[in-house]
């Protein structure tokens, strides 16, 4: 073997002694495996309109989008999109990029200046992390879900612009950040609040708009929001959301909306089907609530350490790595995928199952997917 790729194997090998090896599971289409690990929050991946929308745009437009959003792939179904987009989150505008990822990328990195402070919570996502880093302004990390900590590393900045940026609902817990505060500390301050509601839209909120919109946010000047297109959504692509003097700034600045190949229109058309779908969803979102609830409750009732269910994302601690390792794969081999999060993915040493509910699996199916869970409990 190659030195480098000797270097490579005996990394892999520390890895899996420490119960970090990661495997990737080819899916085969219409498998009947009960689904508590991927997204599709609303079941709208699948979603007859959904599809047919993509469908026609398929036929339409051709497979990809030909180019960048600034050469040839900006269609009318990408600024369609962005249009619903904007009116549902109560944004002057917004930009679809072709990841949530990029889309955190450009828009952190369109918020910092050379004398910027970013204030990022803890608990915050790696492409929010990745965007503070290739931003190359000075990054403060504070204690989880904390508006006291944000405060005092703003004071700590007089004079300085600063962006907060946090998750609404957070990925790894599920659990809702405070809002309402930390605008309040981010207001005093005169800085900004960027807000990743990649697990909130479609989710909470009113009609679904997201913790920004349930915490009153929605369109203040001095609030940006991103999402994933691919979530409840159930597509791809991601969006920024903000002030129209700012999505102008990310069409002529933002590196990774300019340098990118524009999501396929294809997915734009079926993504934009699944929003007004999402929006008028209200009983899909009472749905999801009363699982994320009962699966709380069930898992807390077998002696197991569960997270709030504060929206659709509920995990599960288990006692290490290899345990939480193990679980997953007793729970996949009982046809039931969960999530599995293990240090250094966690933002703490804590392992976790990550359990990600969904209203679009037959309830008979979600049942046994919890008993499945609760009997091969480490
Ligand atoms: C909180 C959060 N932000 C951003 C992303 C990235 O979105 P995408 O998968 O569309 O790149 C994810 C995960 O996918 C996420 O969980």
């Amino acid at each position: 073997m190659a030195d480098w790729l000797a270097v490579l194997h005996r990394r892999a090998e520390l890895r899996a002694k420490a119960g970090l090896t990661r495997r990737l599971r080819p899916r085969a289409a219409g498998d009947t495996v009960v689904d508590l690990a991927g997204n599709d929050y609303l079941g709208l991946t699948t979603h007859p309109e959904v599809t047919a929308a993509a469908g026609r745009a398929l036929a339409a437009y051709g497979l990809g989008a030909t180019g960048s959003r600034l050469v040839r792939g900006s269609t009318e179904v990408h600024h369609g999109l962005e249009a619903a987009l904007a009116d549902w989150l109560g944004t002057d505008g917004s930009l679809v990029f072709s990841s949530g990822y990029l889309a955190n990328l450009g828009a952190v990195r369109a918020l910092a200046q050379p004398r910027t402070l970013l204030v990022s919570d803890a608990h915050n996502h790696a492409s929010l992390i990745d965007g503070c880093r290739i931003s190359g302004a000075e990054t403060v990390v504070t204690p989880h879900a904390d508006p006291a900590a944000v405060a005092a590393a703003l004071a700590a900045a007089p004079g300085r612009p600063a962006v907060v940026v946090t998750e609404s609902v957070f990925s790894v817990d599920g659990d809702l950040a405070p809002l309402a505060e930390l605008h309040a500390v981010a207001r005093r301050h005169g800085a900004l609040l960027l807000v990743d509601e990649a697990h909130a839209l479609g989710v909470t909120g009113p009609a679904g708009a997201g913790g920004v919109a349930a915490a009153g946010l929605a369109g203040e000047p001095d609030v940006v929001v991103t999402a994933t297109l691919s979530k409840a959504l159930g597509g791809a692509g991601g969006v920024v959301a903000g002030p129209a003097e700012f999505v102008r700034h990310l069409v002529e600045t933002g590196r990774t909306f300019i340098f990118d190949t524009a999501l396929p229109p294809a997915v734009a058309a079926g993504v934009r089907a699944a929003l007004d779908l999402a929006r008028a969803g209200d009983d899909l979102r009472a749905e999801l609530a009363e699982r994320a609830a009962e699966t709380v409750r069930r898992l807390r009732a077998a002696g197991l350490t569960v997270s709030a269910p504060d929206a659709a994302v509920v995990s599960v601690t288990a006692p290490g790595p290899e345990a939480a390792t193990a679980w997953a794969a007793t729970c996949a081999d009982r046809g039931v995928a969960v999530g599995c999060f293990r240090p250094p993915s966690t933002p703490d040493s804590r392992s976790r199952l990550r359990l990600t509910i969904s209203a679009g699996v037959p309830r008979a199916d979600f049942e046994r997917a919890l008993d499945v869970i609760v009997e091969y409990a480490p």
